[in-house]
Parts: structure tokens; sequence; C-alpha cells
């Protein structure tokens, strides 16, 4: 009995205290939550804003890796905050900076930076390699892009419809509408470590992709996009209306 009533004070207690802090219409000194712009710890950081994208660890996310030192070997810290600050029109990297209509400041911003370099950066990992700039110095020529696809690409994300790919369809119009250009061609260049991508050293003995070759491939993908779907998915009311979930109950 003594038990119950202790309880039942404790309880009261704490009703009380949080319909004082109602009653006021403001909240109390509480435990310290601290105000999101003052946050800036890099790995709550990423975690907080990053992750869900772009992998725990840098790495196994749904886009591209961020985690994998021969992509920081490649790409600058003006890039990485430009595109941070900004995103990439078109696709789901929004823009975080304050200024640009997201949440974060710019302190924050190279907070994060700097911890993705690092955690993950590896200073020597491309010494003595010459790789291919980050960004496209001219524009690529999608005919001989066909090509450098059925050699480079097409043993794992199959030539176009035929199916039986070993890794997912990087063909469909629908998929290469939500990437950019660059986006592109920084996956073709670092590749996906952790999923045992190739970066443009390839997976052709013998043959690094050349810059010309990741321009080309470049091109003729973003040249798909324009492609109209082979099922387009107004065309019928009636079997949108029987696909659609939840009817009978
Ligand atoms: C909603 C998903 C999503 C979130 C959240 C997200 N990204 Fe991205 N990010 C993407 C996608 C998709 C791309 C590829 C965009 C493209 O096609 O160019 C990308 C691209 C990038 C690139 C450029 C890669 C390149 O081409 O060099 C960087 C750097 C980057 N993200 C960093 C971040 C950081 C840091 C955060 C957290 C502050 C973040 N992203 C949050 C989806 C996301
Ligand atoms: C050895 C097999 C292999 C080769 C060769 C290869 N890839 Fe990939 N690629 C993968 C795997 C595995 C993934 C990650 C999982 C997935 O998307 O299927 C991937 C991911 C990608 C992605 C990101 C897909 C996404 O989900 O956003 C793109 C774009 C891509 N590859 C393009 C290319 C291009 C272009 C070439 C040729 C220049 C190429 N790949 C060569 C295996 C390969």
């Amino acid at each position: 009995m003594k038990h119950r009533f202790a309880l039942l004070a404790l309880m009261l207690a704490a009703l009380l205290a949080l319909a004082g802090c109602s009653l006021r219409g403001k909240p109390g000194p509480g435990p310290e939550v601290p105000r999101p712009d003052s946050v800036l710890d890099p790995v709550v950081l990423y975690r907080e804003n990053c992750s869900a994208c772009h992998g725990a660890e840098g790495k196994h996310g749904p886009a591209m890796t961020l985690g994998d030192p021969v992509y920081l070997a490649i790409v600058d810290d003006d890039v990485l905050r430009t595109t941070i600050s900004k995103g990439r029109t078109g696709t789901a990297m929004s823009a975080f900076a304050q200024k640009e209509g997201g949440m974060l400041t710019a302190q924050q911003i190279d907070a994060i930076i700097h911890g993705i370099r690092q955690r993950w950066s590896q200073p020597n990992v491309l010494s003595g390699v010459v790789a291919p700039p980050y960004a496209a110095k001219a524009p690529g020529n999608p005919q001989p892009g066909q090509a450098v696809y059925n050699t480079f690409c097409a043993s794992c994300h199959g030539n176009g419809n035929q199916g039986g790919s070993k890794a997912g369809s990087v063909t469909n119009g629908a998929y290469l509408s939500l990437i950019s250009d660059q986006g592109l061609r920084t996956l073709v260049i670092a590749g996906r470590p952790d999923f045992n991508a190739p970066d443009w050293r390839s997976n052709v003995p013998g043959h690094p992709m050349s810059d010309q070759e990741i321009s080309d491939v470049v091109a003729w993908l973003a040249a798909q996009r324009r492609q109209p779907s082979p099922v387009p998915y107004t065309a019928n009311p009636s079997s949108t209306a029987n696909s659609s979930p939840g009817g009978v109950h």
C-alpha cells in the first residue's frame, strides 16, 4: 500500500511539473537540448543529416559512397562545400546551407567536411597513380559512349532491356533522370567499392578507362534520359485502380 502511494505521488509530481510548464506557456530549464546550430560534432552532424542516404560509415547507402579514400582523393573541398551547401538540382541531394534554405550553418558544413576527411581519407591512396579529373574538361560524345558502355559496364549492368545483369540497371531512363551528369561521372571514376563496383581502373584487364571514355559513356547514359519509358504509367486508368492496395478492406 505504502508502495503504491509513493508511486502515485511521484506520478502526480511529474504531472504537476509538466502542467506547470505548459500553464506558464514556456518550457522550463529542463534537460539540455542543444540548439541545432550549436551542434558542431561532425559525427553527429553526419549521422543526422547524411547517413540515411550515404550510409552509416559513408558506405552501403543508397547514394554514392563518401567513405571511400579514392573518391576523397579525387574530389576537393570546394566541390564538397558547394555540393553540400547548394545540393544538386533535380536529384535527391538537397541544399543544406541555411542560405539556400537548408538547416546547416557554414561552420557546420565545414565540420562535416573535416569529419569526412578525417575519418575516411587515406593520404597516399593514389600516390603514383594518374587519376582522371573530377570534372569533365569537355563534353563527351554519346556515339562512341555506347561502345564504351558495352566494353566496361554491360558485363555487370546488362545491355538495356535484355536483363540478366548482376548489378542494377543504370540504362533505365527513369533511374537516369534522378542523377546528374557529374553524379554519373563520379560513380564511373570512383566506383562503389562497398559493392565491389570497380573504379575507372575497370575490371577489363590492363585497360583503365581514359578521361575521354569516361566522358563518352556519361554522355551516352545522359542521352538515354530522353527515351520514353516502354510502359507509360498513366496509359491505363483501370490497371492503376486494380493495383491500388487496400481496396478490399
Ligand atoms: C535524401 C538523400 C541524400 C541526403 C540526405 C544527402 N545526400 Fe548527398 N547525395 C545524394 C544523391 C542522390 C547524390 C548524387 C547527386 C547527383 O546525381 O549528382 C548526392 C551527392 C553528394 C555529393 C557529391 C558526390 C559527387 O558527385 O562528387 C556529396 C559530396 C554529398 N552528396 C554529400 C552529402 C552530405 C555531406 C550530406 C549530409 C549533409 C548529404 N550528402 C546528404 C543524396 C543525399
Ligand atoms: C564488376 C561489375 C561492375 C562493373 C564492370 C560496373 N559496375 Fe556499376 N555498379 C556495380 C555494382 C555492384 C553497383 C552497386 C549496386 C547496384 O547499383 O547494382 C554499381 C553501381 C553503379 C551505379 C550507381 C547505381 C545506383 O544505385 O545509384 C552507376 C551509375 C554505375 N554503377 C555505373 C556504371 C558504369 C557506367 C559502368 C561502366 C563504365 C559500371 N558501372 C561498371 C557493378 C559494376
